[in-house]
């Protein structure tokens, strides 16, 4: 591959283990040239994991929970002092329900758990950008990336409160693209990614079916993780400084399928 973020320096959050897609991500970063810092909650980091591929990207990893402020402040400021200055991209990969984990059906979901849902695989996008933005952290045509799922716009019943969850990420990638966009020339992004074998995919009951009727209904088949990983490095490079706001679907077709002929007959 080539050097397409020679010189960049980027924040990628949630790799937890070889199967997350952030990890694919912080591989084909590094591979790119860039410089990069990894992070994830401490209660992932003690998993340990996250110090193979550390090493392997010659990174730094600093504990934040993605919901507290004061941790993202830390974060951010620390990765100026390691990087020197500001940084030109960032990867919000977070994601969990606590209804879904708990088992609790979507008509009979516990408010208090729905709200933590959402800070954790939403707000804390918001969150991200917000400690950014009052730190002046990002460069001038920086690239903020969320991931994302189709259950923001079609049901997906076990998905449950995540549809929730990521209509509203892609909201915040709007919203808050305007004003990074107006002020500072840094462009945000959601991408809605194919169903994909990671531990916060398969945490989604039936799973195993959606993932196979997805990958028969797409014409090019489900995306990898590692297919995103590369979509990713697109974005965070130069090759598109002027894509923002959107909300980029990265799923083999499968988002403009109505029926598939062969998915039928099977
Ligand atoms: N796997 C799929 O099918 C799929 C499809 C579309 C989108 N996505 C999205 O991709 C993203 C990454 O998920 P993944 O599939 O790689 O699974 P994953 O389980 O490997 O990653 C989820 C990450 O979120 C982190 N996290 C959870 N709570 C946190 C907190 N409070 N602070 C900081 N980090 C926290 C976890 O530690 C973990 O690293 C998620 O937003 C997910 O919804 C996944």
């Amino acid at each position: 591959m080539g050097n397409l973020l020679a010189g960049k320096k980027g924040i990628i959050s949630g790799a937890l283990n070889s199967e997350s897609i952030a990890w694919k991500v912080a591989e084909r970063c590094v591979e790119e040239g860039a410089q990069i810092v990894l992070t994830n909650a401490p209660v992932a980091m003690r998993m340990g994991e996250i110090n193979g591929l550390a090493e392997k990207c010659n990174a730094p990893v600093i504990g934040a929970d993605a919901t507290s402020i004061e941790d993202l402040e830390q974060l951010f400021t620390r990765s100026m002092e390691h990087f020197g200055g500001k940084f030109d991209f960032v990867l919000h990969s977070i994601g969990m329900s606590v209804n879904v984990r708990k088992g609790k059906a979507y008509t009979d979901l516990n408010y208090d758990w729905m709200q933590k849902t959402y800070d954790v695989s939403a707000i804390s996008f918001h969150k991200m950008m917000q400690t950014m933005w009052k730190l002046d952290a990002i460069n001038d045509w920086g690239s903020v990336v969320g991931l994302s799922y189709i259950a923001a716009q079609r049901v997906f019943p076990d998905y449950s409160e995540m549809a929730e969850s990521k209509a509203l990420l892609e909201s915040i990638a709007r919203s808050f693209g305007y004003h990074y966009g107006t002020a500072k020339k840094v462009r945000v992004n959601t991408i809605s990614q194919s169903p994909t074998m990671t531990t916060a995919g398969q945490g989604i009951k039936g799973f195993m079916d959606f993932f196979n009727y997805a990958d028969k209904m797409s014409p090019l088949g489900n995306a990898s993780a590692e297919g995103c990983a590369n979509y990713c490095v697109m974005l965070f490079s130069d090759l598109s400084r002027f894509v923002t706001m959107q909300n980029l679907y990265h799923d083999g077709g499968f988002s403009s399928m109505g029926m598939s002929p062969s998915l039928i007959e099977q």
